[in-house]
């Protein structure tokens, strides 16, 4: 009884209760918030993540220009329906280089946080010149003019190093040979840059998918697209995780 007498003194009090309930949030936010300044990271390194490619990086800024985000989320939830149909829920570490990330709000149409590979290039072309002829019902608006927009990437070292200000570990070797490895990623037959090939963009960026993904011979904001929509969510190896059912919300 004595310790509930004493917190009735407190609860008589409002001064003194305030004074106290302070005290209290004071010691739980500083328990809360105080160890995230000692950790370097709160994301958990996953194996296979890295940063984007040149030409992939391209793909993303004309995914955000054209505004695909608003008609389309990256980010699988782990309730059983999504997990049925997107595949593996997204990890956090998947979207750690992501500036700003694509998590997005919106599903006129599907997820894409796990799209790469589900369709061939030339599937993506058709669908993105005209949504309709391959789904009939589709709300989604045509893009063909990118397949008539040449790029050269001149800019893409400058995005590269911006991404680096903001913590993507960009090395200098990649943010030098950025525009070589935008050019043979799309055009791997091109063969003319003196300090990069497929082969050295496949070891820059693991994983990388090097060829001509818009049919074109000049490389083009499809080819840079395409590129994007092709590598999402195809960089963690997911056959080495488990999921269970007991995983997901039901
Ligand atoms: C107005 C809303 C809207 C916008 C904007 C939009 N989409 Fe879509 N998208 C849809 C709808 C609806 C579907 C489902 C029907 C279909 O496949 O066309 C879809 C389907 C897709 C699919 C097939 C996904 C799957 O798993 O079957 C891809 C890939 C895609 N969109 C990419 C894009 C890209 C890239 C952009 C931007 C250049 C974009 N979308 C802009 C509405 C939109």
């Amino acid at each position: 009884m004595a310790i509930l007498d004493k917190h009735a003194v407190l609860e008589k009090n409002a001064t003194l209760l305030l004074v106290f309930s302070l005290l209290v949030v004071t010691v739980g936010g500083i328990v809360e918030i105080a160890p995230l300044f000692y950790l370097e990271n709160t994301i958990e390194d996953v194996e296979g993540v890295r940063p984007y490619s040149p030409l992939e990086m391209e793909g993303r800024n004309i995914y955000i220009r054209e505004g695909c985000y608003v008609c389309h989320s990256q980010m699988i939830r782990p309730m059983r329906d999504e997990v049925e149909r997107y595949g593996h829920y997204s990890l956090a570490a998947e979207s750690q280089y992501d500036h700003p990330f694509q998590w997005g709000s919106k599903r006129t149409g599907p997820d894409l946080a796990r799209v790469g590979g589900r369709y061939s290039d030339e599937w993506h072309v058709d669908h993105l010149v005209n949504p309709q002829s391959v789904v009939p019902e589709s709300v989604m608006p045509k893009y063909g003019y990118l397949l008539d927009r040449p790029l050269d990437g001149r800019y893409i070292g400058d995005v590269l190093r911006t991404n680096r200000t903001v913590g993507v570990p960009y090395t200098d070797e990649q943010i030098e040979l950025a525009v070589a490895d935008f050019k043979s990623q799309a055009d791997p037959d091109a063969m003319v840059f003196e300090d990069s090939d497929p082969d050295g963009v496949v070891e820059r960026y693991p994983g990388a998918q090097v060829r001509n993904f818009d049919g074109q011979p000049q490389v083009t904001e499809m080819d840079a697209l395409i590129a994007y929509m092709q590598m999402l969510g195809t960089l963690v190896d997911f056959s080495e995780f488990e999921q269970t059912p007991g995983d997901w919300i039901r």
